[in-house]
């Protein structure tokens, strides 16, 4: 926190002599709000513009962490601010000035900063961003806004629980009402709804994934990462940034989500008769599933699935077994630059530029295909702190017909005996076993496995047979997998 010589709790007043004291740049908080500016006049996206953002302007360490909080925790906590500034203004504010209050509301209301530091900050700020008229009223909405716990507030802003429980969930942890509906039906009952929400809201652990035959847990061990949970390649990192470590700089691993790693592991897992050499990972850009399916392609699942994890029952009742390697990937995109980066982070896969609805592929030809659909990304709200704001429920319709399209033609592209993962990163049931239903209930083609099986390692997936990760059970996206058999 900068050290100010402030006369006054909100830092207005001059301590000496002479005029109005002019405050100094907050860099921090100026970022911030120049953050949540720019997520609101043209869409940015949150994660890709303030790395940059902080880059450019030089703002490290200390700074640059504070910046992050402060511009996500307001974003994922819109909702709520938005709730209580409306309650405690007298007027619509501009744009700018709400971004402004927003700011301040995150920090009084949710990070341990002095009221008089956080109410002074912004109110320097709106003076030398906006004017000297908007920072007295910001000055007089925050005092009021201060004035409470956010615990007290909730209960005066939200709906009550007991008549509206989805709407007081909705702004007690700040996410649109029809995400918070969609979240319970998927859960089957909201009795673990609320744990949900919150763990969207909390920062998630930066993953690391150990490309397998190019890194190990242990090299990512040696930068101060632990190892995972669940994912016998997965590595936390508790601080510092991925990007200087050797072993990503070089893509032989890289940064990802655990549920992504087991995802694609899974689909490695399921026993096949016959061959087992050609795969498709379809909706492949950025890379991240493709990367570890090339590995495992090319050099095996390395760490494969030990006494503890495999299951009791052996592969032969189902269980997964260990791919031992010598598989070639075949990677493809419909966007040019998402092709483009699955060619910079494999290595042995094939990479594509195509449409995975008109193939350029022969059917049957594939052993495994992986088919990571283009999604509302309802499950990673916790890493696009401005996701939630943006989606609305009619881009479900429009991608439930891409999914079921795709789908469809990945289950062309497996050879009988094969095996489709068909998974996304929302657990929205529209896109997930709705689509799986619809799409195996046209076919006579088709099997559905318990796709538990070949996630031993993991409880909690739900009642099956597609496995369903959670944030609050699970600490990792909200990702779904359905493993389709063609039948032989
Ligand atoms: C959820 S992302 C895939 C993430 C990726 N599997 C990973 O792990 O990094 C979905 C991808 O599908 C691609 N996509 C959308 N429509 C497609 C289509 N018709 N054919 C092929 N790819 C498509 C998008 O460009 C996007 O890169």
């Amino acid at each position: 926190m900068p050290s100010r010589d402030r006369g006054g709790p909100t830092g207005t007043k001059p301590r000496g002599a002479g005029g109005p004291r002019r405050p100094a740049r907050d860099h921090a908080r100026n970022a911030a709000f120049d953050l949540l500016r720019a997520v609101d006049e043209r869409d940015a996206y949150a994660n890709l513009l303030l790395p940059r953002m902080l880059r450019e302007r030089g703002i490290r360490g200390r700074d640059a962490a504070l910046a992050t909080e402060l511009a996500y925790g307001t974003l994922r906590g819109l909702g709520t601010y938005d709730a209580i500034i409306e309650m405690c203004s007298d007027r619509t504010p501009d744009p700018d000035v709400r971004d402004a209050l927003r700011l301040g509301a995150h920090q009084l209301l949710r990070m341990r900063v002095p009221p008089h530091a956080a109410v002074g900050t912004t109110v320097d700020l709106v003076r030398l961003r906006v004017g000297q008229g908007a920072a007295k009223f910001v000055n007089a909405v925050l005092r009021k806004i201060g004035s409470r716990e956010l615990e007290d507030w909730i209960p005066i802003v939200a709906p009550d629980a007991e008549r509206d429980p989805v709407g007081h969930l909705a702004v007690a942890y700040g996410h649109p009402r029809w995400i918070v509906s969609a979240f319970r039906d998927a859960l089957g009952g909201g009795g673990e709804l609320a744990d949900l929400l919150d763990a969207d809201n909390a920062r998630p652990l930066v993953t690391l994934v150990a490309r397998p035959g190019r890194s190990s847990v242990a090299e990512l061990a040696e930068s101060g990462a632990t190892p995972g949970r669940y994912s016998p390649y997965a590595a936390y990192l508790r601080e510092g940034d991925p990007g200087q470590i050797e072993a990503v700089a070089e893509t032989r691993a890289a940064v990802q989500d655990e549920a992504s790693q087991l995802v694609a592991l899974a689909l490695t897992r399921v026993p096949l008769e016959g061959e087992d050499e050609l795969w498709l990972d379809m909706c492949a850009g950025p890379g991240g599933k493709a990367g570890l399916l090339d590995a495992v392609a090319s050099y095996g699942d390395l760490e494969g699935l030990d006494g503890e994890r495999r299951t009791d029952d052996g592969p032969e009742a189902g269980g997964g077994v260990a791919f031992p390697g010598g598989a070639r990937v075949l990677a493809a995109d419909v966007q040019y630059h998402r092709a483009r980066l699955v060619w910079q982070t494999t290595r042995n896969a094939s990479v594509v530029t195509a449409d995975g609805t008109e193939p350029a592929w022969r059917p049957g030809v594939f052993d495994r295909v992986m088919l990571d659909a283009p999604c509302t990304g309802l499950g990673a709200l916790r890493r696009r702190p401005e996701a939630r704001w943006r989606r609305d429920p009619a881009s479900i319709a429009e991608l439930g017909a891409l999914q079921r399209r795709l789908l469809g033609t990945a289950l062309d592209a497996v050879r009988p005996g094969g095996v489709v993962a068909y998974v996304t990163c929302s657990p929205h049931l529209a896109e997930t076993r709705v689509v799986v239903g619809d799409v195996v209930g046209r076919r006579d083609d088709v099997e559905e496995l318990d796709a538990r099986d070949y996630l031993p390692e993991v409880d909690g997936l739900g009642d099956g047979p597609h496995a369903q990760f959670w944030p609050h059970r699970h600490g990792t996206d909200a990702m779904f997998l359905s493993l389709l058999r063609k039948r032989p």
